[in-house]
């Protein structure tokens, strides 16, 4: 209530050009002697980026065992297997090379390392909280989930997305050079952009006490990322833009941008995940269908900050009453989604949930959240039902 907090970035950041050649001298820094790469489909492969990393590491002189093969929303089977392998090879030390699937998986296997003796499952179905992790650096290929930086660890199984949070798993060192993300396919591009912006927003709308400084940082990240992602939709290889949206990716989800609040909302983020576990949808372009509909349902119960969003980062002109102006700001957001290709409802995003399936949806929001989520305006079954119904219209 007071503007308390405490904000822990340990990860080291090496940024910039070539910064994956490295990877051997950063593992050693970190203690690392027998090390899993982790990635995931073929762009890594196809790139040339994994064979420079596993150079890296025998010129380091550290013995390595290789696992792709993770899925966007990644998947407890391949966390288990991963783990088999670690086991098997000794490995202390785990290096992601990929995007927040490839890194959140290899959080998973880092958290069964660490405690041996319970099922890594468990963590997700939050009936046992982590105690221990082994350590992990990240070769980041994709600016998006934040989670080179984060806290976080987000697995899909069975029919769940499901996360847990912790400092433990927070990566010890983040290789990031931009020109690694020229080759995502514009979509792709779109839907990290987005997840970005909501990183930020997440921690933006929300009820309670907020700093000025941290709400500079956070207009100032917004603004910014949707400069360069526009820069980036015409002219994809573009080195600068690359760079500013890569290093937005870190800091919209590392805390910064939540400095002081007395609580975060993320309910946006708990819809979406209901989501990614039933239709597999791609987290960003999820987010931006349910944003919307979400910012119209909570805006009345928050409405001072939806009229500094309009104005200071959408720069709308004000509208003849708060309300007004509230919703051009929404409106403009849901443009500019649209100038990136993002949906802004479910529909466009593929996806047209029966009413049983919206109940579903809305069931599974509210045990995953105990009940309750959002600090913009708390939200419980009934109003989830409704957001996810709105988004489907
Ligand atoms: O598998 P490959 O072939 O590498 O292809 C990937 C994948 O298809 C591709 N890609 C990545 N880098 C590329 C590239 N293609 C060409 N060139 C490159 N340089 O992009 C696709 C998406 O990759 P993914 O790792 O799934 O993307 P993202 O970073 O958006 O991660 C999404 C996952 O992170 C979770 C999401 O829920 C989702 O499961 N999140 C994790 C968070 C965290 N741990 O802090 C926070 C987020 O809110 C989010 O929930
Ligand atoms: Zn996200």
């Amino acid at each position: 209530m007071n503007g308390d907090f405490t904000l822990y970035t340990p990860t080291k950041v090496v940024f910039g050009h070539d910064v994956e050649t490295r990877a051997g001298e950063l593992v050693k820094a970190f203690h690392g002697t027998r090390v899993l790469i982790h990635y995931g489909g073929s762009s890594a492969e196809r790139s040339g980026l994994l064979n420079r990393v596993e150079d890296s590491l025998r010129a380091a002189d550290i013995p390595f065992v290789s696992l792709g093969g993770v899925v966007p929303n990644p998947r407890l089977e391949k966390v288990y297997e991963g783990v088999a392998l670690c086991r098997e090879f000794g490995v202390d030390f785990i290096l992601a090379v990929g995007g927040g699937s490839v890194i959140d998986s290899a959080k998973a296997i880092a958290y069964a390392l660490g405690e041996p003796e319970h099922d890594v499952k468990e963590l997700y179905e939050h009936t046992r909280t982590p105690k221990a992790c082994f350590p992990l650096g990240v070769v980041l290929t994709i600016a998006a989930s934040g989670s080179e930086m984060s806290d976080s660890s987000v697995i899909s199984y069975e029919d769940k997305k499901r996360g847990v949070n912790s400092d433990l798993c927070r990566p010890k060192f983040a290789l990031m050079n931009p020109a690694l993300t020229a080759t995502l396919p514009a979509y792709q591009t779109a839907a990290g952009c987005s997840d970005i912006l909501m990183h930020t927003m997440e921690r933006y709308f929300v009820n309670g006490h907020r700093m000025e400084l941290t709400d500079a940082i956070a207009e100032g990240l917004l603004r910014t990322v949707m400069r360069y992602a526009k820069v980036l939709r015409d002219d994809p290889e573009n080195y600068e833009a690359r760079a500013e949206i890569l290093w937005a990716g870190s800091l919209s989800h590392n805390g910064l941008t939540g400095c002081g609040n007395d609580a975060n909302d993320f309910a946006s983020h708990r819809l979406e995940h209901e989501l990614g576990a039933l239709y597999d949808v791609t987290h960003g372009a999820g987010l931006t269908a349910v944003w919307g509909s979400w910012a119209r349902y909570v805006m009345k119960n928050c409405l001072a900050r939806f009229v500094r969003f309009a104005t200071n980062v959408m720069q709308v002109e004000p509208g003849k009453t708060d309300e007004e102006t509230a919703i051009k700001g929404v409106e403009a957001m849901e443009d500019f989604f649209r100038s990136i290709g993002m949906p802004t409802n479910l529909s466009e995003l593929g996806v047209n949930p029966t009413e049983d399936e919206i109940k579903l949806l809305a069931k599974n929001c509210a045990i995953a959240t105990n009940g309750k989520v959002g600090s913009a305006m708390p939200l419980y079954e009934a109003d989830m039902e409704a957001i996810y119904r709105m988004a489907a219209k």
